[in-house]
């Protein structure tokens, strides 16, 4: 397939699809929800309808960056700030698959009311060929977002999905980001997961405790940016462990460092961090982050462990 055509073709497609309706499209900022963003705005322009959830549960200085990036295109974003409502729905919540249930209403409730807000008659969405096919196989649930945010496609709001890179895999949305002329930091990203840092904090997730995984993510980013892994981050523990500062005893928090190689997320290894760099991260953490008092690498591939921790 010839990149350039593949994005002419689509282009027009969606151009055909959506005639003189409006479409709206949900950027996270990741690779996929990006490229057809991109596509439908050539297709589109103003007609199209791109918001961007803020669930207070993203990197730091995520949704400044997609405004910056997707403005620099001629391309304007609506930020969505739902802080408080994420973190309503997650308060008091230490199960995982409790959490992840309150994070998908929350989604759900808040991306359901701006769909019908818009007025818009499509949406854009960015599932992949993997998606496809990791639904069918019953793996994910992630497909069909308008039954899930409670509209009936064919009944109801007359609502339709078109989904311009669903027959692509992942390293093929990457170069079609590239042509659009998304950069490096978009096309090149590491997966991150929809819940978030969510997915990085066990016990409860608080606004306070986000932002300490959150300044550690940010860290352990910029020192493993040279070996390049599939995946690096911070997670926060639940539990405290014993540190010392000024001559007393404190407890603190616990920071692990995971960092993996993998081809396609389903199996992976511990990257071979060498020493100084992890070093440098575990002095960088406890000093700039000085609710922590212990750092530890993990070493466990998937399986048995999963990546992410919840
Ligand atoms: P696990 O932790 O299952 O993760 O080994 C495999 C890959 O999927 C990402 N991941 C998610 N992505 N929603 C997503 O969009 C999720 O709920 C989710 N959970 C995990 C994870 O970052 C890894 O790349």
């Amino acid at each position: 397939m010839k990149i350039k055509d593949f994005i002419e073709e689509k282009v027009a497609e969606i151009k055909k699809t959506v005639g003189r309706e409006t479409a709206i499209s949900a950027l996270s900022g990741g690779v996929d929800s990006s490229t057809c963003t991109v596509l439908a705005w050539r297709a589109l322009g103003d007609r199209l309808k791109v918001i961007f959830i803020d669930d207070g549960l993203m990197r730091e200085g995520e949704p400044d960056k997609v405004r910056k990036v997707f403005g620099k295109m001629g391309i304007n974003v609506d930020i969505v700030s739902a802080q408080d409502e994420f973190f309503a729905a997650l308060a008091g919540k230490i199960d995982p698959e409790e959490k992840r249930k309150a994070f998908r209403q929350a989604f759900y409730s808040v991306f359901g009311r701006e769909v019908l807000k818009s007025r818009a008659r499509f949406l854009v969405q960015g599932t992949i060929a993997a998606d496809i096919i990791e639904t069918k196989g019953g793996i994910k649930t992630q497909h069909n977002i308008l039954e899930q945010i409670g509209i009936d496609p064919e009944k109801g709001f007359g609502f339709k999905v078109v989904e311009p890179i669903r027959e692509l895999f992942k390293p093929e949305v990457r170069q079609v980001a590239r042509e659009l002329g998304l950069p490096e930091s978009i096309y090149a990203r590491m997966p991150f997961p929809g819940p978030g840092l969510m997915a990085r904090v066990l016990g409860e997730v608080t606004p306070d405790r986000v932002a300490i995984v959150r300044k550690a993510t940010l860290i352990v980013e910029q020192e493993i940016k040279k070996l390049s892994p599939f995946q690096a981050f911070a997670v926060l523990l639940s539990d405290k462990g014993t540190g010392v500062e000024g001559g007393k005893r404190k407890f603190g928090d616990i920071i692990i460092i995971r960092s993996v190689e993998s081809k396609d997320a389903m199996k992976a290894k511990p990257t071979a961090i060498p020493w100084d760099v992890l070093m440098k991260m575990s002095r960088r953490i406890t000093k700039e982050i000085p609710s922590v008092t212990r750092v530890a690498y993990e070493l466990t591939p998937k399986p048995p462990a999963t990546i992410e921790y919840i």
